[in-house]
């Protein structure tokens, strides 16, 4: 079975948990897309993991594996590995040789581009990473095992991107632009690469495991309206992080994936670190905002900029916070075919005396339900509420406990529009932050 797991927002939707939750029976975990820029505590055992290129997962024993849809930062993916291994663990990590490699330029040029747009990146270089793999001159994990082909790429690779920062931006560029000391350093990653049996044909490996019935568990990062095709482009990251990026982004087929599970991780708000369209943003309720983000912990997003970065301007900030919306909803349902939801965080929004909901769009007059694909069109758009009224706040622990009856009745009422609204089955309900905190109504594996 391929139980593929993504946001259905725009990330930071509580994904590691239910990777945690439903991972268990998976004897292999995928990342199809991004990169470092993404970040996930495991706790097994009372014991905290840090990941940010690792799959979640690589905790727990489960085969972790990088797919090719992902970009590779190798100095990132060997420090988690190490510190894994000083916590006594002795992960397994496969790496496809067909992902692209992260090298120190492209976090120089994510920096450099900063003036000229607003998205507001991690400054992990994963935009341009990407946008080499497009331009084609990218170096992938398969390049680094030999050092003929190695420096034959960084000869073609790095007077481009050299070009781009002392041509168009005007900056000066250092040791990160040096071909040979590039091809020394990436020369010995790809030994330790081999050394330790790391690179393979992703899409076949996997398909072994499959043939051998071992459960299989992709796991998309950052959240589906952050999709570059689908998600509110430019403001976007810059892989395919909805479903159809987990088959080319794994080398598994789009009918190997489909008949396995495809669950989508839904807030009961939504939240975003950075610029960005977001018709339901609790703008000018401050106190409403603040109430909320207290209560889901949302003032710093997972990701940080390194230390001392001058680039670095959104690691600590709070996260902006709108109510639920259900266009955004219905959108991420169609592109990614949710076979079921997990709802997260309705303790929350407890406490609040009425609860809103932006139930559809008004573009130039004419209700939508779904996003707009044209940015014109997104200029104009006001959003139509759906009132809910508030649940208290009540003892979590003893809810989860209990099972989904014990949740207030209408938070029952709210979950179950969500539901209606999808036509989609809801797996679980989480209630809190922990793992003994969510209410499973359905397994995937069964
Ligand atoms: P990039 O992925 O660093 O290129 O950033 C592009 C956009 O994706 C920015 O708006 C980031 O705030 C957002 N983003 C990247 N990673 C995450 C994540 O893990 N959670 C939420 N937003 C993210």
């Amino acid at each position: 079975m391929i139980v593929t797991v993504l946001g259905a927002q725009l990330g930071d939707e509580g994904k590691g948990n239910v990777i945690d939750l439903y991972g268990e029976p998976a004897d292999v975990v995928v990342r199809y897309q991004g990169g470092d820029n993404h970040g996930h505590t495991v706790v097994v055992d009372g014991e905290e993991y840090e990941a940010s290129q690792l799959p979640a997962g690589v905790a727990r024993g489960a085969v972790s594996v990088i797919g090719n849809g992902c970009v590779v930062n190798l100095e990132t993916l060997f420090d988690e590995i190490d510190s894994l291994q000083e916590q006594g663990l002795d992960p397994t990590v496969r790496v496809a040789k067909r992902a692209h490699v992260v090298l120190p330029y492209h976090r120089i040029l994510d920096g450099a581009t900063k003036d000229d747009d607003d998205v507001g990146t991690t400054g992990r270089g994963i935009g341009p990473t990407y946008g080499d793999k497009a331009a084609r001159c990218g170096i992938r994990v398969g390049d680094l095992l030999d050092p003929e082909t190695l420096r034959d790429r960084l000869e073609y690779a790095v007077p481009k991107n050299r070009a781009t920062v002392e041509g168009f931006f005007g900056e000066e560029t250092d040791e990160a632009f040096d071909v040979d000391r590039l091809f020394e350093i990436y020369r010995e990653y790809g030994e330790r690469l081999v050394e330790e049996g790391m690179p393979v044909d992703c899409g076949s490996y996997l398909q072994e495991h499959i043939d051998e019935g071992n459960e299989v568990m992709l796991q998309g990062a950052q959240g589906s309206a952050l999709d570059m095709d689908y998600g509110t482009y430019p403001n976007v990251t810059s892989s395919n992080t909805s479903a159809g990026g987990a088959c080319t982004g794994s080398g598994l087929s789009p009918s190997a994936i489909g008949k396995g599970e495809i669950i989508g991780v839904v807030k009961t708000y939504i939240t975003r670190g950075a610029n960005g369209r977001m018709p339901t943003e609790l703008v000018g309720e401050g106190e409403l905002a603040s109430y909320i983000r207290d209560r889901g912990n949302e003032y710093v997003p997972k990701y940080t900029r390194d230390e001392g970065d001058e680039y670095g301007t959104i690691a600590g900030d709070p996260r902006r916070i709108g109510w639920l919306d259900m266009p955004m909803l219905r959108h991420a349902d169609r592109v990614n075919g949710f076979t079921g939801i997990v709802v997260g965080h309705i303790d929350v929004l407890a406490g609040l005396d009425e609860i809103q909901v932006g139930h559809s769009y008004q573009i130039d007059g004419n209700e939508t339900k779904t996003v707009p694909a044209a940015n014109s069109e997104w200029d104009s758009c006001t959003v139509n509420y759906r009132q809910f009224e508030g649940w208290p706040d009540v003892d979590w622990s003893d809810v989860a406990q209990e099972g989904y009856e014990a949740i207030p009745e209408n938070a029952r009422t709210y979950l179950e529009y969500i539901e209606t609204e999808l036509d989609t089955p809801i797996y679980a309900v989480s209630v809190g932050p922990a793992r003994e905190d969510t209410i499973i109504l359905e397994s995937p594996h069964e």
